[in-house]
């Protein structure tokens, strides 16, 4: 005999005993092997067992066999406590309801039972080793077969089980640039067993004329959807909507020049922000600053002043933030003093000192001082001397100061010129006068 046809031969003996093992009488049949439901439901799981004689002393279902002898019973676990119900009547049926489905209860479950019966007596029944003749291969198989069922004769597991996926119903959002459409589809990890009618609800109402589990929206809708199957709002989807943005600035005081300011963008929305960007308000323009979540100044400057804010956008759509009012304040800087009249002083006349000085908030204090005297001369930003005299001159610079500090101005000097009673002769061009050259009186 070639090996072929040893093969084949095998083959067919292969498929003989299984007729003949289910002709034995033990069996588990499932209605259905595989069953895709919505998490929160409830599932029915029919099944129904026979076996040749005697009487059913334990029933199981189980998904995991464990590393013990007998796999683990559901019914003593603690993660279905109070969700599965078994209608079994230890003859011939076997459903099991399990309510409130999660997506952990995904699993191949099984159904195994034990009968009174006894090894010797199963061994006994003639249908196995004598109903079909064969070649010794066949003999020596169904010898083998025949010790496998010593064993199984009393325990029965009913392979392949019923596979049961546990999906939720989730919201798919699709972005076309080009139709600028926005396309939301309800969608589950495995199809749906029950081929259910989709529902779609907007703003919490339910969209009339709608069955199908695609939609289409304009983008830039400001509704939020969910979707649902028929007779299951309570297992809905989640909502989608485009973002609902907010900023804040921290730390929320005043904002000092060179310390750390960082604003941050939040925002409520469903599927989550996919970009957020920073923008500013300059020369009557918005302007792009940086993108991300926050905005991080390590070391303010004043030039940062200005009103910002941020966009955040998901593929429903974009949404804008308030404006931040960024006002960095910082000390005097650049103090400085202004001379008017400016020019020649002559004795007797005024003259008015001006401080300047570039702050913010603006400088609220200005105090006036004269070199070498060690007291303060005056305050205010402007200082005038009338009647000026001879002793009024001297170098002034004034001290400018806000709430964040005080700077002193650079001096200037005030030259008091002697009044038109007391002429004075000036030579020009000065210096040594050569002979041959002209000079003036
Ligand atoms: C003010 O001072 C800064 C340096 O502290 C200088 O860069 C700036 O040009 C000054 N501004 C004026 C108007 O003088
Ligand atoms: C201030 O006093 C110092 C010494 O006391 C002197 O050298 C200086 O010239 C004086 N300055 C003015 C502007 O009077
Ligand atoms: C400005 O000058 C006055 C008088 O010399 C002094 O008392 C004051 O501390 C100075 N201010 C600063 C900020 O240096």
């Amino acid at each position: 005999m070639s090996l072929r046809t040893a093969g084949s031969v095998l083959g067919v003996f292969v498929w003989s005993v299984a007729v003949v093992l289910g002709q034995n009488g033990w069996s588990v049949t499932y209605t259905t092997q595989s069953i895709c439901v919505l998490k929160g439901s409830t599932v029915e799981l029919t099944c129904s067992y026979s076996y040749p004689s005697g009487k059913v002393t334990t029933t199981l279902w189980f998904t995991e066999w464990g590393t013990g002898v007998e796999p683990k019973d559901l019914g003593q676990d603690p993660e279905y406590k109070g969700r599965l119900v078994y209608h079994g009547d230890k003859k011939k049926d076997c459903n099991l309801k399990i309510r409130d489905l999660r997506e952990k209860d995904s699993a191949t479950y099984k159904f195994r039972f034990i009968t009174d019966q006894t090894e010797g007596k199963y061994y006994g029944d003639p249908g196995v080793t004598l109903s079909v003749t064969g070649t010794v291969t066949f003999y020596i198989l169904v010898i083998l077969e025949s010790l496998c069922y010593r064993y199984s004769n009393i325990l029965y597991t009913g392979d392949p089980g019923v596979t049961l996926s546990v999906t939720a119903l989730q919201v798919k959002v699709t972005y076309s640039s080009w139709k600028k459409s926005v396309t939301i589809t309800c969608i589950t990890t495995c199809t749906l067993t029950d081929n259910p009618t989709y529902i779609w609800y907007k703003n919490g109402q339910n969209v009339q004329g709608v069955s199908s589990p695609m939609y289409s929206i304009s983008s830039e809708d400001a509704d939020s959807y969910f979707c649902a199957v028929k007779g299951h709002k309570d297992l809905s989807s989640p909502t989608v909507y485009k973002p609902k943005t907010s900023v804040s600035v921290s730390p929320s005081g005043g904002i000092v020049e060179g310390s750390s300011v960082t604003l941050t963008c939040s925002s409520d929305a469903n599927p989550p922000v996919q970009s957020y960007t920073w923008w500013y308000k300059k020369n009557g323009g918005d302007n792009q600053s940086m993108t991300g979540p926050q905005h991080v100044f390590n070391q303010i400057q004043s030039s940062d002043t200005g009103e910002y804010y941020c966009v955040s956008q998901n593929e429903m759509g974009t949404d804008r933030s308030r404006t931040i009012n960024m006002d960095v304040k910082y000390d005097p800087r650049n103090t400085s003093v202004s001379v008017s009249p400016s020019g020649e002083i002559v004795e007797g006349s005024s003259v008015t000192l001006t401080c300047s000085s570039d702050a913010n908030p603006p400088v609220d204090k200005y105090t006036w001082y004269k070199k070498n005297v060690t007291s303060p001369k005056a305050s205010g930003q402007r200082y005038s001397i009338t009647n000026i005299i001879s002793e009024d001159r001297g170098e002034y610079y004034c001290e400018a100061e806000n709430k964040y500090g005080r700077l002193n101005s650079s001096s200037v000097s005030v030259d008091v010129q002697y009044g038109p009673k007391k002429t004075s002769v000036s030579v020009s061009p000065s210096g040594e006068i050569v002979e041959g050259s002209s000079y003036k009186l």
